[in-house]
């Protein structure tokens, strides 16, 4: 997804945007580009491909100024070009123009600037904003900007520097992320935090539809009709380290060895032997948790994985009806809902567009809306009635693994703290889930310890097109996000199954050779998967399992076995989601895929 940086202060401002749009480079791009005003010129520099192609083409031809914007494209309207890269300008080349998410009515507008004789030269909707803008101008860049953004329809974070006032930048947000990051006489924008972070941890986060007007004297918030805004400076606490590699190979190894931690921080204040769980951002009332009568969770991708197996788990401790959801399927289903529905979404980034939307929906049918997500200040974090933050840290690699786990915990936590409320479970039951909860990091430790078998599985096997992962109840929901992980960072094709819906069809696809990962940690399920894993076996299947400890029996039935640490059997899938995300990883590296940024992905979907 695009990633935005701009500046005004003291500093030269190319290696600062480049400094930053590195930050963002997680997002996904193929793009980048930067304008600067250079005594009063504006200057642009701009290629497709890697952030090192733009620092190449600075280096022959550098760009001197203290004002300017930055941006990481990931194309969506017009190929990956040089031409379609961002900054987009007018045609006299003073205005200068970054821009995160989609013009909706771009055609419409093209259309209308063309006939008031304006000239486009890329295929992006981008360029219609260069153009209002100058249409709009008259001597003022933000009212240009305002009446600019009044025309527009759709999603965007936009940047804008312009020739004619040389020391300003004006900048304005609507269902894309922005922050405003406050230094000594000097100010950023920026779609995401660690790219400010260099620089300062002081922040503004906009609200949709208000605006930033920065120059080296100061920044000035601004409402759509014009009217000044105060807010409260944020205050960043973690380390900019966080979003470095520290000694690992790749982000994704590193935030999986994260794990342990992100789990700890996640419970940390919340769960406490012999004490209630205690949410605060969560201000449901009993009244309210005993009127409910369904809930959705609604999410994409990893998140949603997370989210089937918190309806396992709410629906086993609450009694309460769960359904689980695609974000982009919700939204356009006319879902039921009533004041009685409480809506748990569940996203790391909050800005994932299906999310919002289904969010919103919802909203719309005045049910209430409970946020899990890892960045504070995202979207569905302010729109959301409230929040449940998993303190996972910034997530660097596109596949997620720590924000996950910790998403698993969150559904832990909201499933006890409704059971605590609803007394559908014992006092002693709570306690006994709290308690295995609270060994969990360690137990991921001693997970994390075991890799030889994990590599040596995926040294023999990575070259396979196809594989399979089977489970049942709780292992179905992880086999699914084993088998998402895989897809995506090996581009190995898979397909998970519950195993008992293998004999329904897929079980035709089974002939000699074919891999599959069989989960078998459900101890009431655990004989009828030794079953399941019996039929792929007889058909020639080659099968690595994961069991807990002491349940060896299986070894009989498959070719290797990995064995977990024994914990509380709903609280499995915090650990036989680990090895799953190593085998992805060691399967990528045997292939030689680019472990971090996997084609065709984006780390934030903040378009539809
Ligand atoms: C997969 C992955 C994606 C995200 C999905 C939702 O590793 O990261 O499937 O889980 O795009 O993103 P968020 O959680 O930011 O809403």
């Amino acid at each position: 997804m695009c990633g935005i940086v701009g500046y005004v202060g003291n500093k030269q401002a190319a290696p600062v945007l480049i400094n930053g749009l590195s930050k963002l480079e997680y997002r996904g791009y193929d793009s980048a580009g930067v304008a600067i005003i250079e005594e009063d010129i504006l200057k642009v520099s701009k290629c497709k491909g890697r952030l090192a192609n733009l620092e190449a083409k600075l280096e022959k031809a550098p760009i001197k100024g203290v004002v300017g914007i930055g941006h990481t494209r990931w194309a969506t309207h017009g190929e990956p070009s040089d031409l379609n890269s961002h900054p987009h300008s007018n045609t006299k080349e003073t205005i200068s123009v970054v821009h995160n998410g989609i013009i909706e009515n771009y055609i419409h507008l093209r259309e209308w600037l063309t006939s008031k004789g304006y000239k486009f030269e890329s295929e992006t909707d981008t360029e219609v904003i260069p153009h209002l803008v100058d249409y709009y101008y008259d001597g003022n860049l933000e009212a240009a900007v305002m009446k600019a953004v009044s025309k527009m329809e759709g999603s965007y974070a936009i940047g804008v520097v312009t020739t004619y006032e040389p020391g300003k930048l004006v900048a304005v947000r609507k269902d894309s992320p922005l922050v405003v990051g406050v230094g000594k006489g000097e100010y950023f924008i920026a779609s995401d935090i660690p790219a400010i972070l260099n620089y300062t941890r002081d922040v503004y986060f906009l609200n949709d539809k208000e605006f930033v007007v920065m120059t080296s004297e100061g920044v000035k918030l601004m409402s759509d009709e014009g009217d000044e805004i105060k807010k409260d400076i944020f205050h960043v606490t973690w380390d900019a380290d966080a979003a470095e590699k520290g000694g690992y190979e790749h982000f994704m190894l590193k935030e999986i060895h994260e794990q342990p931690k992100a789990i700890r921080d996640t419970m940390t204040s919340r769960i406490a032997l012999g004490k209630d769980i205690t949410l605060d951002k969560i201000t449901i009332t009993k009244e309210q948790i005993a009127n409910i009568d369904k809930i959705y969770i609604v999410a994409c991708g990893t998140a949603y994985h997370a989210g089937v197996v918190g309806k396992y788990v709410i629906e086993k401790l609450t009694r309460i009806p769960v359904e689980i959801d695609i974000a982009s399927e919700f939204r356009y289903r006319n879902p039921i809902i009533d004041k009685r529905t409480l809506m748990i979404v569940i996203s790391q980034s909050g800005e994932t567009a299906d999310t919002l939307a289904a969010l919103r929906e919802a909203k719309k049918s005045s049910a209430r809306v409970i946020a899990i997500t890892n960045v504070v200040g995202s979207s569905v974090s302010r729109e959301a009635d409230d929040v449940l933050y998993t303190w996972a840290g910034p997530e660097i690699a596109v596949a997620s693994t720590k924000a996950y786990v910790t998403q698993l915990i969150a559904m832990y936590i909201i499933a006890l703290f409704f059971a605590q409320n609803k007394k559908t479970v014992s006092d002693e039951a709570i306690e006994e889930i709290k308690e295995a909860m609270l060994s969990l990091p360690e137990k991921v430790e001693e997970v994390l310890t075991n890799k030889e078998v994990l590599q040596r599985f995926a040294s023999k096997t990575y070259m396979h097109k196809d594989m399979f992962f089977l489970g049942r109840g709780l292992d179905y929901a992880v086999a699914m996000e084993g088998s998402l992980k895989l897809k995506e960072i090996s581009y190995i094709h898979s397909e998970a199954y519950a195993a008992g819906e293998l004999k329904h069809g897929p079980i035709a696809l089974i002939e000699k050779g074919t891999i599959v990962i069989a989960l078998a940690t459900q101890e009431e399920l655990f004989e009828k998967m030794v079953s399941n894993i019996k039929e792929v076996k007889t058909r020639g299947a080659n099968v690595l399992a994961f069991a807990f400890e002491g349940n060896d029996t299986i070894e009989k039935t498959v070719d290797s076995a990995l064995y977990l640490p024994r914990t509380n059997e709903i609280l499995a899938p915090v650990l036989s989601v680990v090895p799953l995300q190593l085998l992805s990883y060691y399967m990528s590296i045997q292939k030689g895929c680019d472990v971090d940024k996997p084609r065709n992905l984006a780390k934030s979907v903040t378009v539809e």
